[in-house]
């Protein structure tokens, strides 16, 4: 697919329960292009990863989904998280934020806050991805949060200027869109890519898992999307339930 075959097409709510759900209800009721964004100014109920709930002030923030329909095998769906996350990346290097961080699996952090966040639902047949929705939520203009596990920043905290939310959603567009087709060309290292920007990669941390707390080391993440560290001497792997950072 060259550059001019995939196109986005926009469809933007004021107030809708979960910019995902609207994606894959749309999906169920009808054919949709690969490329459509779906925006909104608001979510009811917007999904965060793990069955939590990803609040939002109004107007004030990028929440959207965007759909795309990638043919590859159910086996490489971490291929997509890594994607999003270089993508939110280089976007946020271009914007000129500086301290810039992937947090695995695919949580953008800026000098240890989370600044943007990821939820990737997809429909699958006969083991293959027919069509992925990619929930993006980015915190743009929102200057105070509630309470989390980690610290939250937005661009305006960071940048101390406000931003035109459509121009800086399109410009991430266009470097996603660049990614994606790179990435169906099988051109594109996505491994090293994801791996030089990941929090905590190669340098020791606090970290918990059922045995309880401990200092590791991330040493990669596998095909599956397991990320594997070193607990006192043993590789380890983990999936997203079984571990939590605790820096
Ligand atoms: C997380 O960090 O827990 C993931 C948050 C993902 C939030 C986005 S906002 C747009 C899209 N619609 C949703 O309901 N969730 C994602």
């Amino acid at each position: 697919m060259d550059s001019s075959e995939f196109q986005f097409q926009f469809i933007h709510l004021n107030s809708v329960s979960s910019t995902n759900i609207y994606a894959l209800e749309l999906l169920r009721q009808k054919s949709i292009k690969e490329g459509t964004v779906i925006t909104a100014n608001f979510q009811e109920k917007g999904k965060g990863q793990l069955g939590k709930v990803w609040e939002a002030d109004k107007d004030k923030n990028l929440q959207f989904s965007v759909i795309i329909s990638p043919k590859i095998n159910i086996e490489h769906q971490f291929q997509l998280s890594k994607l999003v996350a270089i993508s939110l990346k280089k976007w946020l290097d271009t914007l000129a934020v500086e301290g810039v961080k992937i947090k695995w699996p695919n949580d953008i952090l800026v000098k240890g806050k989370k600044i943007a966040g990821v939820l990737i639902e997809n429909n699958i047949l006969k083991q293959q991805i027919t069509h992925s929705v990619i929930g993006i939520g980015v915190n743009v203009d929102q200057e105070s949060f509630g309470e989390f596990d980690r610290p939250a920043t937005s661009l305006r905290l960071e940048l101390q200027r406000t931003f035109d939310v459509k121009d800086a959603l399109n410009r991430f567009l266009e470097i996603f869109k660049s990614y994606y087709l790179s990435f169906l060309k099988g051109e594109l290292n996505l491994q090293d890519t994801y791996l030089k920007d990941l929090f905590g990669y190669g340098v020791p941390q606090r970290y918990q898992d059922a045995g309880g707390d401990f200092l590791g080391v991330i040493l990669g993440v596998l095909p599956s999307g397991k990320l594997q560290v070193n607990r006192n001497g043993k590789l380890k792997s983990y999936d997203l339930k079984e571990l939590k950072f605790l820096d």
